[in-house]
C-alpha cells in the first residue's frame, strides 16, 4: 500500500481560492476549498463556464490563482508545478489538432513519457509502454498514422493514451468523453478508470453525468465558479 508523508495526506488541498483571467475583474472561480484523499475517484460538474476547467489548470498550475492556496502531491503550486507535473496525468478539454501536425499518434503518445526522460529519449521499455496503452484502448492500429489525420474521438482516445503511459499519481481528465462512443465511453467509466483508482487518483471533469463512472467517491457540483455543493 501506498504511504504518503503527512504533508502529502491529500492529494489536492486547494485553501480559498480565487483564480482570474487577464483583464477580467470577476473570478472564473472565486474563495475554492477542496481536498482530495488518495485512490478516490472525484467528479466535477456544472454548467459551461461554472469554472470546471480553471479549476483544473489551477490545480495543475498552469494558471495563477490570485490568492489561495494550492498543494499538489504535497508541492506548493505554481512555485513547484513543474515538480508535481511529472506525476500527473492530464487531458485537456481542447485536444484537437489540425490535419498538418507533424506527429504519428505514437509519437504524440510517447510524448506522455517524453518529460520524465533525460533528453526525451525513450528506451525499449517506454516503447513497449506505449503500445501496451495503446492498446489498452484500442488504437494499437492507430499508432503510425498521424494524429491531425485522426477523428475528433481518435485523437481523444490517443490523448488519454499519453496522459496514462506515464503511470500518473494523479489523472485529470477534462471531458474526457466528449468525442467518444458509448462503447468507448462505457469502457472507461466501468473498466479502466475503476481500475485506475486502486493505484491512483482521479479527477474527472463532466458537464454531462449520464457516464458516471461505476466508481465515483466525491461529487463537486460548479455554478458561477463557485463550489455550490460536495457529495460522497
Ligand atoms: N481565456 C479566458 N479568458 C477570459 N475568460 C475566460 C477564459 N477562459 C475561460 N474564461 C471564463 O471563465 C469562466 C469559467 O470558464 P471555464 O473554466 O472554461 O468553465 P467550464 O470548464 O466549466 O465550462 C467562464 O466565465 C469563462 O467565460
Ligand atoms: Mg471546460
Amino acid at each position: 500500500m501506498q504511504v504518503l508523508r503527512a504533508k502529502e495526506a491529500h492529494v489536492v488541498d486547494l485553501r480559498g481560492v480565487s483564480t482570474y483571467y487577464s483583464g477580467e475583474d470577476k473570478p472564473a472561480i472565486g474563495d475554492v476549498w477542496l481536498r482530495i484523499p488518495p485512490n478516490t475517484l472525484t467528479l466535477i460538474t456544472g454548467p459551461n463556464g461554472s469554472g470546471k476547467t480553471t479549476l483544473l489548470e489551477t490545480i495543475l498550475g498552469i494558471l495563477k490563482p490570485r490568492s489561495g492556496e494550492v498543494r499538489l502531491l504535497g508541492y506548493e503550486i505554481p512555485k513547484m508545478a513543474y515538480r508535481a507535473r511529472k506525476m500527473c496525468g492530464y487531458l485537456p478539454q481542447d485536444f484537437m489538432k489540425p490535419p498538418g501536425e507533424p506527429f504519428s499518434a505514437k509519437e504524440v503518445v510517447a510524448m506522455g513519457l517524453m518529460s520524465n526522460r533525460p533528453f526525451g529519449r525513450l528506451s525499449e521499455g517506454d516503447k513497449l509502454q506505449v503500445m501496451s496503452v495503446m492498446e489498452t484502448l484500442g488504437i494499437e492500429d492507430l499508432a503510425d498514422r498521424p494524429f491531425g489525420r485522426l477523428s475528433g474521438g481518435q485523437q481523444q482516445k490517443v490523448m488519454l493514451a499519453r496522459a496514462l503511459v506515464r503511470k500518473p499519481k494523479l489523472l485529470l481528465l477534462d471531458e474526457p468523453f466528449s468525442s467518444l462512443d458509448e462503447d468507448s465511453r462505457r469502457f472507461i467509466a466501468e473498466n479502466l478508470l475503476p481500475k485506475f483508482v486502486e493505484k491512483g487518483t482521479v479527477i474527472m471533469v463532466s458537464h454531462d453525468i449520464s457516464f458516471r463512472p461505476r466508481r465515483c467517491d466525491i461529487v463537486v457540483k460548479m455554478n458561477s465558479g463557485r463550489i455550490v455543493e460536495v457529495s460522497s
